[in-house]
């Protein structure tokens, strides 16, 4: 009936045909999405809204907008009656408020693009992390100086854990989770482990063998 080839061609044809149907969305999930082209990730926004002047110039707090950051696993992005908090006599005849303006008086949101996203299957908490004393600026660097945000740190598995290890090398007092330039040895005149050790005590940190478990992270 079939030639010989026929015997190699047929499981050839099978196997690339299979091997091809995930090949494709395995590159497409591996490749496309931000968390393995990740650092430096700065999506188009589509207002021109700069933390260096909010959260820079003119000084304002995290939570001002990103009320639920100290609340909740997700910290919020603010609704346009935050903006408009302000734009409503600041620069609303600018160009650059114009869709802010719009956004206000149609009621759609703001279509802000997602800029850090973990995959669904990990999971993450900010209030589990800002309430114990982990800074924005340790996972987020220096946003009061971005006038568009990017993705500072990797935010892989290996990056969550050697924290989770050695959470020491990063705490600081729960009043200042905000300050972007607090220094340990300038702020509270003693070295980072000194402070990080004792802060580990005082909030009661989990021991690394629960904060290393995968069912921390994966549940
Ligand atoms: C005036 C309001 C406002 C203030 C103050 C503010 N932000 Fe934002 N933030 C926004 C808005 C709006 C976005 C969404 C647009 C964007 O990504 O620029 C955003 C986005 C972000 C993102 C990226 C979110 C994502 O999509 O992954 C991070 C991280 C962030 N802010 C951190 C901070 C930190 C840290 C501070 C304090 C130093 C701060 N923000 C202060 C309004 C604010
Ligand atoms: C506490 C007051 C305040 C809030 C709240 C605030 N802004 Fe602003 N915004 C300002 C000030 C002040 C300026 C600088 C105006 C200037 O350059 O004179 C500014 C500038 C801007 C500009 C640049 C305007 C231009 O023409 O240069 C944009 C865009 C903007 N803000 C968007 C937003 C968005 C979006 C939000 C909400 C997520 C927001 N702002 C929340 C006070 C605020
Ligand atoms: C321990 C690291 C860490 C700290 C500390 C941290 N973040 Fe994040 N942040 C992340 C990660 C990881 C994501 C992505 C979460 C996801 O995709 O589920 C994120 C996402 C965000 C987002 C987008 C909305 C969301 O929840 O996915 C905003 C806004 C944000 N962070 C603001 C802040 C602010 C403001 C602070 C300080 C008060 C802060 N973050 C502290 C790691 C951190
Ligand atoms: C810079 C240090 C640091 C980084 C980076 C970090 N964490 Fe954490 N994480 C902590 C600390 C400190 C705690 C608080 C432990 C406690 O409550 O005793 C914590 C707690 C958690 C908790 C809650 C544990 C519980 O059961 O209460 C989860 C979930 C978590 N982290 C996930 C992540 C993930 C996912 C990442 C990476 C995307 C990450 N963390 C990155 C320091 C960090
Ligand atoms: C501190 C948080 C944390 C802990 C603890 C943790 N993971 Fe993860 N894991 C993550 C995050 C975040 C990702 C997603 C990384 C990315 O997007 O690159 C991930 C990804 C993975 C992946 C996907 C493949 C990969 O490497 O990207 C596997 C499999 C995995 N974890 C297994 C485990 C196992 C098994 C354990 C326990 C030994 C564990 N994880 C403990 C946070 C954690």
């Amino acid at each position: 009936m079939f030639p010989a080839w026929a015997n190699y061609l047929l499981p050839l044809i099978f196997f690339l045909g299979i091997g091809g149907m995930t090949y494709v969305p395995m590159l497409v999930s591996l490749g496309a999405s931000p968390q393995t082209t990740a650092v430096g990730y700065a999506p188009v926004q589509p207002v021109a809204f700069s933390h260096a002047m909010h959260a820079g110039q003119l000084g304002m707090d995290c939570r001002y907008c990103h009320t639920t950051v100290d609340k909740a696993a997700f910290a919020a992005i603010p609704p346009t009656q935050t903006c408009m908090n302000c734009h409503s006599h600041i620069k609303a005849d600018s160009p650059k408020i114009a869709a802010v303006l719009e956004s206000y008086q149609t009621g759609r949101p703001i279509p802000w693009v997602k800029v850090h996203d973990l995959p669904d299957y990990s999971y993450f908490n900010h209030a589990a992390h800002v309430n114990q004393g982990i800074g924005c600026v340790t996972c987020h660097g220096r946003i009061d100086k971005m006038e568009v945000v990017h993705q500072q740190q990797p935010l892989s598995m290996s990056w969550c854990l050697e924290c989770h290890r050695n959470p020491e090398k990063f705490l600081r007092p729960r009043d200042q989770v905000t300050n972007m330039t607090w220094n340990p040895q300038v702020d509270a005149g003693q070295s980072q482990e000194q402070i990080g050790n004792q802060l580990k005590q005082q909030h009661n940190i989990l021991d690394a063998a629960a904060l290393t478990s995968c069912s921390t992270c994966h549940r």
